[in-house]
């Protein structure tokens, strides 16, 4: 077991890993900081998307021993200082962007790394930035106007599903 430490949420955290301990366990079984959550362990789903260093990735496709030292954001440090709602989150929940909310996590952790790169989508690059998080439940499109709304983009002219 060796001892990896990052900052995650801002805080300067530490935990005892193996070598195979993946950033989604290191993140939910030894910090207990379950909102990033696992759908697949595989690549696929895009549920345990996280920030390293800015960037959104797929926190099931990589060891926590090899992002020692990162900065690290989960979902728990999207809300605002006063605990209420982040902005994405804000836009997810207004715009009706989620339903059982097992993807949610991975698809906010997306959706504000995408707004951060690209402050303005379009609906297309929207639809292709989100390819890789997958949701059974909604059919997309309210996560798309979520987005957008995030975004400060005017909605309306996008066609009801
Ligand atoms: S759990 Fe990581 S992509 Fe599905
Ligand atoms: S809201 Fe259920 S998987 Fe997306």
């Amino acid at each position: 077991m060796t001892k990896v430490t990052m900052v995650v949420n801002g805080k300067s955290v530490s935990a005892e890993t193996e070598g195979r301990t993946l950033l989604s366990g290191y993140l939910r079984e030894g910090l207990g900081l379950t909102g990033t959550h696992v759908g697949c362990d595989t690549s696929q789903c895009g549920a345990c998307v996280v920030h390293v260093n800015g960037k959104a990735v797929k926190s099931c496709t990589i060891f926590a021993q090899d992002v020692a030292g990162a900065e690290v954001r989960t979902i728990e440090g999207m809300a605002n200082a006063d605990g209420s709602l982040g902005v994405v989150q804000q836009a997810f929940q207004d715009h009706h962007g989620l339903q059982c909310g097992f993807c949610t996590p991975g698809m906010v952790m997306s959706s504000a790394a995408l707004l951060a790169e690209n402050p303005k989508p379009t609906e297309a690059e929207v639809r292709h930035y989100l390819e890789g998080n997958i949701c059974r439940c909604t059919g997309y499109h309210n996560i798309v106007k979520a987005v957008l709304a995030a975004s400060g983009q005017d909605i309306a002219a996008i066609p009801a599903e």
